[in-house]
């Protein structure tokens, strides 16, 4: 799987099973296991770090961190974070940092912010960056969103939403990561942009899931989010885990309704 079979998959109704990964052995498992992509996400700064937000992650950790899933990840496209504060300048503060992070391995990588970071995006794809979106609870902006609440329940939220979706897409980004918004919402905006949609907390019709690593294997000692499922209840191992994730999020069984807002 690379990042240009993206579209075929959704096309053929294919679902994207796609997972965080911080290091090389989780790497090789998760390729082994089926996932499609590996998320570098900078939640790392929450499960690896012990951090209350992921604000405090540094370009340097997300470029390390990234060097480590690369070495275990033969096949299978990999998503970098963008750390808060390293591309919201300027587009080419964007691209000098994205630039580290592809050098790190990153094949794509990914942002927080709808239409005001259209011009950025445009900056980096039309420069030869793939960039994936990051819409509704962007984790970097909690302060402002006021903690981690569902995003778009209201009218005017869902039309911003779409509109930030459609203004993302037309700058150029290849694939768009919605996080806790109404599953209503997740699929019409869904059935109306062209790039794939990766839902988190976001009901069953987006064109792909993502989780924590760490939430889905049970051992994040936070609370638990009502999008999250624990993989390992009832599995064997690790790797069944992960085999039972892929073949839920591809079969439609995960998420369930209990899993969406
Ligand atoms: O950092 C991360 O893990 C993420 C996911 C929650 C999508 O951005």
């Amino acid at each position: 799987m690379n990042l240009g079979n993206l579209k075929q998959m959704t096309e053929r109704g294919e679902k994207i099973a796609v997972l965080t990964c911080y290091d090389a052995s989780f790497a090789t498992l998760m390729e082994d296991a089926g996932v499609d992509l590996l998320l570098v996400g900078d939640s790392l700064g929450m499960v690896l770090q012990g951090a209350g937000s992921t604000l405090a992650v540094t370009l340097h950790d997300m470029q390390y961190h990234t060097r480590c899933v690369a070495r275990g990840a033969k096949n299978i496209g990999i998503i970098s974070d963008m750390p808060f504060g390293s591309y919201q300048i300027s587009p080419e503060q964007a691209l000098r940092n994205a630039a580290r992070l592809m050098a790190a391995g990153a094949h794509m990588v990914k942002l927080e912010g709808g239409s005001v970071m259209a011009d950025t995006v445009r900056f980096l794809t039309s420069r030869g960056i793939p960039v994936c979106g990051h819409l509704g609870f962007t984790p970097q902006s909690v302060h402002q969103l006021g903690g981690y609440r569902v995003q778009g329940r209201n009218t005017e939220d869902a039309e911003r939403l779409l509109h930030d979706a459609m203004a993302l897409e037309e700058a150029g980004a290849g694939l768009l990561v919605l996080e806790m918004v109404p599953a209503g919402l997740a699929s019409s905006l869904t059935a109306q942009i062209n790039i794939p949609t990766i839902g988190i907390g976001a009901g069953t019709d987006c064109d792909g899931q993502v989780l924590v690593m760490h939430d889905m294997l049970g051992i994040y000692p936070g609370k638990t989010p009502k999008f999250v499922k624990n993989f390992m209840q009832g599995a064997a191992s690790v790797q069944a885990a992960l085999a039972a994730y892929v073949q839920e999020v591809k079969s439609g069984a995960f998420p369930a309704a209990g899993h969406s807002f």
